[in-house]
C-alpha cells in the first residue's frame, strides 16, 4: 500500500491538538481584578522622560466576584527575531479577551511595527489561530525590527489605533522592543489617545528579565535545541577523536544560553563574556587560554574537544569593546561618514577610509584582524543601534588565532599535537522550533494576562507570570510597569532610555556552579547528551525547566 502523505504532518497536527496546561487562576477570568504592590522608585531622568507613567506600581492579580465586562478592540504584533511559542502567546490573547466579553475583537499587525506604521492588519478567528497551536516561528503575522522613534512615526501609530480604535496593543518583543512599548505608551497618555500598550517578554537570549520577570519566552526552547546539538557534536567529537568544534551560540551582549548550554553539556571549555569582561581579558589572553587547554589535553592524548563561545564575546574583550564604541560614534546615523562609507564599493576602500578615523590604539587592533571580520564590524547597526553579533564569525576568528598560535608553540617545540577545527553557529534553528511544553504554557499565559491586564484599563506595563519553576497550578500572574526596568544606555553615540537587558551575573549561584565545575570538564570528556525536546512521556522529562530558571534568585 502507497503511503498518504497529509498535511499537515501527523506531528504537527498531534501538536496542534494539545492544549497545554494553564495556571488555576485562569479557571474564571470573569472573578480577576488586580491589586497594587509596593514598587520600586523610578529615577528622576526617567521619570522626566516618561511624565504620564511615572506613578504606576505592580499589579497582581486576585480572584474575587465575578463581573461584566466590556467589549474590546485590540492589536497584536511580534517585533524583533523569533522565539519559540510566540503564537502560542496570540491565542491565549484571543481566548482570554473572548472569554472576558465575546463580541471582543483581536488585530494582528502584519510584519510587525511595519505593519503597525503602515496599517496591515488582519482580524484574528478561532479557526486560523488553531492552526497555529504550539507550532514555532511567527508566521502567523511575521515580525520586523523597525524601532518606533521619530515624531512623524509616532503619528503614524495613531493613525492606526484611531482607525481601527483600539483599546489595546500588545508587543511581544524583546528589550528594544519594550523600550518601543513603553514610548508608544507615553505618547498616547500625552496625546490622550486611549489606547493601552502591554509587552510581553519575548526573546531566545534570555536577558529581558529582573525580579518579576523570572525570564523570556523561547529561552527553554532556544537551549535546550542547542544542548541537543552540542551533545551530538560533543558525541562526535568523541567518537573521531579528530576535531575541535568552536561553537558560536546566539544569544546577543549576554552569555545566558552559553551558560546554560554548557551546564547541560559539560563541554571542554565555555567563555562567559560578563567573566571575560570582568577580568579585563584582551584577545591574546583568550587565544593563550584556549591554546593551553588544547596543548593540556594534547599532553593527554587527546586532540578533540568542544568550546562554546558566547556569540556577543567579541563586544566585552577590551580592545574589542574600545573599538566598537569608536566605530558607533564613527557611523552612527546622524554623520555623513555612513553615507560615504555605504557609497564605496571595496573593502579596501572602506577598510583604508575607517582606519584613518581611529585612535591610534584601536587602529593598531583593527589593522590586526582579518578582513572579514573587519568587514564585519563595519556592518549596519541593528533600527536599534546594536552591533549585528549573529553576523560577526567569532568561531572562525579564535579557530584562525589559535591556529596560529599552536603553530608557534610549535616551532618553539612547546607543542607537537595536530590541531583540526570546524566552526559551528547555533543560532537560528534555535529560534522557530516547535515550543518545549514550558514555552507552550508559558506563552498562552502570558497572552491571557496581556488580555487582563488590557481588560483592567492599564498601559505601559509588562505581562508577568511568576513561580515558573514550578508546578504550572501554582503560577501567579502580574503585570509590571516598564518603566521599573528602565535605564539609560549608549546607543548609536548617545545616551538612550532603553529596557535594561540583564547579563550573566558572576555572583549568581547558577554562575558559581559552573565555575566550580568546569576545570573538571577540561580533561575528563564529561559530555552529557541532553537529546531532543520531549513533548510526551513522563513529566521529568517533559516538564523539566531550564537550570537557569531553577538557580534564580539563589
Ligand atoms: P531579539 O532580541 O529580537 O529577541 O532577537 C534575538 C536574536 O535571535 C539574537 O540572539 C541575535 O543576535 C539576533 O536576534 C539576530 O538577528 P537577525 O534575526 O536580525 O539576524
Amino acid at each position: 500500500m502507497k503511503p498518504t502523505y497529509e498535511l499537515p504532518n501527523f506531528f504537527q497536527k498531534l501538536r496542534m491538538n494539545d492544549q497545554p496546561d494553564l495556571p488555576k487562576i485562569l479557571n474564571n477570568l470573569a472573578c480577576l481584578s488586580v491589586n497594587e504592590l509596593k514598587t520600586e522608585v523610578v529615577s528622576d531622568e526617567i521619570r522626566a522622560i516618561f511624565p504620564n507613567l511615572s506613578n504606576q506600581k505592580i499589579v497582581r492579580f486576585i480572584s474575587g466576584k465575578n463581573k461584566v465586562h466590556q467589549p474590546k478592540k485590540v492589536g497584536v504584533l511580534f517585533s524583533g527575531g523569533q522565539a519559540a511559542g510566540g503564537h502560542n502567546v496570540i491565542i491565549g490573547l484571543f481566548h482570554a479577551l473572548k472569554k472576558l466579553n465575546q463580541t471582543t475583537q483581536l488585530f494582528g499587525f502584519i510584519q510587525g511595527p511595519d505593519g503597525l506604521l503602515k496599517n496591515t492588519s488582519i482580524e484574528l478567528n478561532e479557526k486560523r489561530l488553531s492552526l497555529y497551536l504550539n507550532q514555532g516561528g511567527f508566521d502567523l503575522l511575521g515580525s520586523s525590527r523597525t524601532k518606533i522613534e521619530k515624531e512623524e512615526q509616532f503619528h503614524e501609530v495613531s493613525n492606526t489605533v484611531k482607525a481601527l480604535n483600539l483599546d489595546g496593543l500588545v508587543i511581544i518583543g524583546g528589550d528594544d522592543s519594550n523600550t518601543n512599548a513603553a514610548f508608544l505608551a507615553e505618547y498616547f497618555a500625552r496625546e490622550n489617545i486611549s489606547t493601552q500598550v502591554i509587552g510581553v517578554p519575548k526573546t531566545i537570549d534570555g536577558d529581558l528579565k529582573n525580579e518579576l520577570v523570572e525570564i523570556s519566552f523561547g529561552f527553554d526552547t532556544a537551549t535546550k535545541t542547542y544542548s541537543e546539538i552540542i551533545g551530538n557534536i560533543s558525541r562526535d567529537a568523541l567518537s573521531a577523536k579528530k576535531y575541535y568544534y568552536f561553537i558560536k551560540l546566539m544569544g546577543r551582549s549576554a552569555s545566558h544560553v552559553t551558560l546554560e548550554c554548557a551546564l547541560q553539556v559539560h563541554p571542554n571549555l565555555a567563555l562567559i563574556s560578563e567573566e571575560i569582561e570582568y577580568n579585563n581579558k584582551t584577545i591574546n589572553d583568550l587565544v593563550s587560554e584556549i591554546s593551553d587547554m588544547i596543548a593540556k589535553r594534547a599532553s593527554h592524548g587527546k586532540d578533540y574537544g568542544v568550546i562554546l563561545i558566547p556569540e556577543g564575546l567579541l563586544e566585552f574583550v577590551k580592545e574589542v569593546k574600545i573599538l566598537i564604541s569608536e566605530l558607533n560614534i564613527i557611523l552612527s546615523e546622524d554623520k555623513l561618514a555612513i553615507l560615504e562609507m555605504d557609497a564605496m564599493q571595496k573593502d579596501d576602500e572602506r577598510y583604508e577610509f575607517i582606519v584613518k578615523l581611529l585612535t591610534e590604539a584601536s587602529k593598531h587592533f583593527y589593522q590586526s584582524l582579518t578582513r572579514e571580520i573587519q568587514m564585519q564590524l563595519l556592518e549596519a547597526r541593528d533600527p536599534h543601534g546594536n552591533v549585528q553579533v549573529s553576523k560577526i564569525d567569532t568561531e572562525r576568528f579564535f579557530i584562525e588565532l589559535v591556529t596560529k598560535e599552536l603553530k608557534k608553540r610549535a616551532a618553539k617545540g612547546l607543542y607537537s599535537s595536530k590541531f583540526n577545527a570546524q566552526p559551528i553557529f547555533c543560532g537560528y534553528e534555535g529560534r522557530s522550533c516547535f515550543p518545549s511544553n514550558f514555552d507552550c504554557r508559558y506563552c498562552m499565559t502570558l497572552g491571557y494576562v496581556a488580555g487582563l491586564l488590557i481588560n483592567e484599563g492599564l498601559t505601559g506595563y509588562m505581562a508577568s507570570v511568576q513561580n515558573l519553576a514550578k508546578n504550572v497550578d501554582d503560577w501567579q500572574i502580574a503585570g509590571v510597569p516598564l518603566l521599573n526596568m528602565m535605564h539609560f544606555e549608549q546607543r548609536k553615540g548617545h545616551l538612550k532610555a532603553v529596557v535594561k537587558k540583564a547579563l550573566v551575573d558572576l555572583e549568581s549561584a547558577l554562575f558559581k556552579t559552573f565555575a566550580d565545575k568546569r576545570d573538571d570538564w577540561v580533561l575528563l570528556d564529561d559530555y552529557q547528551y541532553p537529546g531532543p525536546i520531549q513533548f510526551y512521556g513522563p513529566a521529568e522529562l517533559t516538564s523539566k525547566v531550564t537550570l537557569t530558571l531553577l538557580y534564580k534568585g539563589d
